[in-house]
């Protein structure tokens, strides 16, 4: 079987025998729903780039059975690479983009593997992603430890009180020593880091590791550039053959640091672990294998299934109620240029989801038939019958829906928005041939509504798009021009930073560096450094700045 069926697998447990028994049988319905979402993980993984993040991701489907042997994944992202000029560019559009999800099978689950792309810039398609999961992987570089990326994902998971599991990784290279590693979780992220196992050797000498909860050893071999399941032996600690794999000095250092842990380790926790307070540590090298299958077995044990959300009129809604609620996280315009197509890409939040079904589209006041349901992997298309709560679902719409929208059976519930950012980078955009106006009206409404980036003064010919990062300003002059065939010049301006204002504040602002209004034609202050907006607040405390639009 082709890799990317299994990894379609959103039909994989879904026969039509099976939906029919669903239907006549409501009692086995409610049961099947039940186990069906208690046995979903959502998750992404964080990390600064270049931490491993694509080689983890192959590994994870290597060890989940997704994929026969690894080097796929990669090799894509590197035919991509090298078939580009614009290198940044294909890579954030690599895999992150045909594969905003992917889905395979371990042990009994379902695993919803999200892809946060992994490029040096921040963008705010990285919070809305982190919005989708339960839990997340956070990949440190063993020898970097917490990286200025890292720290940005890390926050917007704990303002998600999301459980987080850390993988310190590339141990086969010269590293940072372990406990210096735990000390630089809990010192500049503030989160307890307990270990799970404790690495046996470092950098050529990385044999495996001590799993302190079990008490056991587990040795792996390499294999021929990692392409394999790396065999592994468990032992006692007591195995005479330990010493002599370790060499003495290493040895030696090993049984004191496994002593110095009994007295000091604190117990791991899996209430502060679901709470987002504590973080267990495995230490591993995803490009030899060695800890993937640990990690995957921890994924399954201790990453919570769907777990009810709070509602903004302070209710809750459980993923295991019945009727089908989710959210659009994330839109791609163009994902196959033969389709020129639009896919939004939701997260299925309770219920149960069939093709075909009619569902409520509340912003539009409006019903709607959700029968282009899709998975994605790479550049191929599998149908979707049917999906859970906890499941990613691509809706295939010519540009009906918009970030954030709910699609629900019955009333809207009140799910908290998706965040949108006071942008810090902004530029006047220009058409560069004027006969491509219509093309460029296009473009900049899908991407705008993709949320590329943001869009101010949309009425005027050269109109204003504002980002949180460059990558989002390089991304939307790219695809203009790759795309929509209306290339475009970026005006830089001199802002840094904006607010939004409430339209009966205005007046008693004075003067101010420069006002824009949003596609909703909500007025934004732009300023020109924080210090302006800061003296800005002081001289005019009556007025009220929003970080976010006001409702
Ligand atoms: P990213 O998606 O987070 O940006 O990282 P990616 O997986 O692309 O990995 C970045 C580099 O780190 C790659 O090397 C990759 O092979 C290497 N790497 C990932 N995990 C490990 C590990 O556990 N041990 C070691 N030693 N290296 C690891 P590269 O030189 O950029 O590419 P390649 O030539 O190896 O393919």
């Amino acid at each position: 079987m082709a890799d990317h069926q299994l990894l379609g697998g959103y039909n994989s447990f879904t026969s039509r025998k099976q939906l029919t028994r669903c239907r006549q049988n409501p009692n086995f319905r409610v049961d099947q729903l039940q186990s069906e979402i208690a046995r979903r993980r959502a998750f992404a993984i964080i990390a600064h780039p270049d931490a491993g993040k694509t080689t983890l991701t192959e590994k994870l489907l290597l060890y989940g059975g997704a994929i026969h042997l690894a080097g796929h994944v990669r090799a894509r992202k590197e035919r991509r690479a090298t078939r580009s000029d614009f290198m940044a560019l294909e890579q954030e559009r690599g895999i992150s983009v045909s594969t905003a999800a992917l889905q395979f099978e371990y042990d009994g689950l379902v695993m919803n593997l999200l892809d946060t792309p992994g490029h040096q810039d921040f963008s705010e398609d990285t919070y809305r992603t982190l919005m989708a999961v339960d839990s997340a992987i956070m990949l440190l570089d063993a020898a970097r430890g917490v990286e200025p990326q890292t720290i940005k994902l890390f926050h917007i998971c704990r303002e998600r009180n999301l459980p987080i599991i850390t993988f310190i990784n590339k141990m086969d290279l010269p590293a940072l020593e372990p406990f210096a590693l735990l000390d630089n979780v809990e010192k500049v992220l503030g989160i307890s880091a307990v270990p799970l196992v404790w690495p046996l050797g470092s950098g050529r000498d990385f044999k495996g590791f001590f799993n302190l909860r079990e008490k056991t050893v587990h040795r792996f071999e390499r294999t021929v550039g990692g392409a394999q399941r790396a065999p592994e032996t468990v032992s006692g600690i007591d195995d005479p053959t330990l010493r002599q794999i370790l060499g003495e000095a290493e040895y030696h250092k090993f049984c004191e640091d496994i002593t110095l842990l009994t007295e000091v380790l604190p117990p791991f926790d899996p209430e502060k672990f679901l709470r987002g307070t504590m973080t267990p540590v495995i230490f591993g090298s995803a490009i030899t294998n060695f800890g993937v299958d640990y990690l995957l077995k921890q994924l399954k044990t201790l990453a919570p299934p769907p777990r009810p959300l709070f509602l903004d009129d302070g209710s809750l809604l459980s993923p295991t109620e019945p009727r089908f609620t989710g959210f659009v996280f994330k839109l791609q315009a163009n994902m196959n240029k033969l389709h020129r197509d639009r896919v939004a890409f939701v997260r299925i939040t309770s219920g149960r989801f069939e093709r075909g079904m009619s569902v409520q589209l509340p912003r539009l006041k409006k019903e709607v038939k959700l029968a282009s349901s899709v998975a994605f992997f790479g550049e191929e298309r599998n149908t979707i019958d049917e999906a859970y709560a906890g499941d990613i679902i691509g809706i295939i719409s010519p540009g009906l829906y918009r970030l954030g929208d709910i699609l629900c059976q019955g009333d809207a519930p009140a799910l908290k928005p998706l965040p949108r950012f006071a942008p810090e980078i902004f530029a006047r955009i220009v058409l560069e041939d004027t006969s491509k106006a219509k093309q460029f009206r296009k473009g900049i409404a899908e991407l705008t509504d993709e949320g590329v980036v943001q869009l101010f003064n949309l009425s005027d010919a050269s109109p204003i798009i504002g980002a949180v990062g460059q990558l989002q300003l390089d991304v939307f002059r790219y695809r203009m021009a790759d795309e929509y065939g209306a290339p475009v010049r970026l005006e830089n301006l001199p802002y840094a930073c904006s607010r939004w204002i409430a339209a009966t504040d205005i007046t008693k602002a004075g003067r101010f560096d420069k006002i824009v209004y949003d596609d909703q034609n909500r007025p934004v202050i732009l300023f020109e450094s924080t210090f302006r907006l800061r003296s800005f607040s002081e001289e005019h405390p009556e007025v009220v700045l929003h970080n976010h639009p006001p409702d």
